[in-house]
């Protein structure tokens, strides 16, 4: 018999990848809605899309736009033209979109244009920096979506300050879905700390990928920095983001023996090595989320962040881009780790829900569709 609703997914990037999988688990287990995937290739090496499709047991995409790399107008608009095809062919009755990324912009944006009911899943989120890209999908993905899934109070506020509370549930967050199901099976199944001869080691991890921290003129300082951070700890590691890896070579950036470079991580190796760290340096949303959530102390490599609840729980610090005090502050964080237990379960269920949003948010967006 024909499933009654028809619901694809949109997703292109990593952070997307980890947000789809508890929700293709939770629409599996409905006997009436049919799913679909849409990967629109904005990442395309297997270390940051395939791998993640593997550990994460996500099905396969039914279709991949393969759209690589672009300008964000080229990147957009390619996207465009090919989800407005797969739509007119495919006939959904409503898309899910994740995130803010640039296939959350052009999918919302196809969709909107195309009359098909659109639900964001993490919605509400701000910055309040426009300057970001991030922050300018996140605007237009809310405007534009039909139903909007807001991981926290805190994004039902910002929702609510922009007329769009009629459209908003409070869900919880599916990152911390997804961490709940998977923290275990890390601990089992991921080498990377055998790997990388950290098993009994205190050691730093950094990620550093954003827009505006990748250029020649920020990476420097941040660089300096975490070579300063480095000889508090026996070892840091840096797993570097395929934009940032360009720009490290065109610097020629000669790292002391203290710093990893390795390549991206997995889903479950970074989940493991976040939990082991004895502190976490980021600039990614996620992997600021993710330290709190593991109860990881977390330095965060901007002027602020969107997710103000981990600074308020304080297991997160904003650093702010020059990161002069980063090694001080990483000293402090480390030294003063009661600080960190202070953030409970209970603080994070009260901002991030008890990790059952993802079945919140389809059994909700069926039944609004329907
Ligand atoms: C994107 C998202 C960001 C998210 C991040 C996670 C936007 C605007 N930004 O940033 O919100 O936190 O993903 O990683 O959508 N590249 C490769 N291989 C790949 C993918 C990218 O080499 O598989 C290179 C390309 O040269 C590309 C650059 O990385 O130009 C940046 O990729 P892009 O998709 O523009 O954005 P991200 O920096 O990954």
């Amino acid at each position: 018999m024909p499933k009654r609703i028809k619901l694809v997914s949109i997703v292109g990037a990593r952070p997307q990848f980890v947000k789809l999988a508890p929700i293709a688990r939770a629409i599996d287990a409905m006997a009436d809605v049919e799913h679909c995937i849409v990967h629109t290739g904005q990442h395309y090496d297997d270390r940051l899309s395939a791998s993640f499709f593997e550990q994460l047991e996500i099905p396969r995409p039914n279709a991949n736009l393969e759209v690589g790399s672009g300008s964000h107008a080229e990147q957009t608009a390619k996207m465009m033209t090919l989800l407005e095809r797969y739509l007119e062919e495919t006939g959904p009755s409503g898309i899910l979109v994740y995130g803010d990324t640039n296939s959350t912009l052009a999918a919302t944006l196809t969709a909107a244009k195309s009359h098909i009911p659109t639900a964001h899943i993490e919605a509400g989120l701000r910055s309040f920096d426009r300057a970001m890209p991030e922050e300018v999908n996140r605007i237009v993905a809310d405007h534009c979506s039909d139903r909007l899934y807001a991981p926290t109070p805190q994004a039902m506020e910002n929702l609510k300050t922009e007329n769009l509370a009629e459209r908003a549930v409070l869900s919880g967050d599916v990152m911390l879905d997804a961490i709940l199901s998977n923290v275990k099976l890390a601990q089992q199944k991921s080498t990377a700390l055998d790997e990388l001869g950290l098993a009994d080691a205190d050691f730093a991890l950094a990620t550093v990928h954003r827009a505006s921290n990748t250029t020649k003129d920020a990476i420097v300082p941040i660089l300096k920095a975490l070579e300063s951070a480095a000889e508090l700890v026996s070892s840091l590691v840096f797993p570097v983001h395929p934009r940032t890896r360009v720009l490290l070579t065109e610097i020629d950036f000669k790292p002391s023996p203290m710093i990893r470079l390795v390549e991206p991580l997995s889903y479950l190796d970074s989940i493991r090595l976040i939990q082991s760290a004895k502190i976490v340096i980021t600039d990614s949303g996620g992997v600021q989320k993710e330290a709190a959530f593991l109860n990881t102390p977390c330095l965060t490599v901007r002027d602020e962040t969107e997710w103000t609840e981990t600074v308020s729980l304080g297991v997160n610090r904003l650093v702010g881009s020059r990161a002069e005090h980063l090694a001080e502050l990483a000293e402090q964080a480390m030294a003063n780790t009661e600080m960190f237990d202070k953030a409970t379960k209970q603080g994070i269920a009260e901002h991030y829900g008890s990790g059952e949003a993802a079945s919140l948010i389809v059994t909700d967006f069926a039944e609004w569709l329907a």
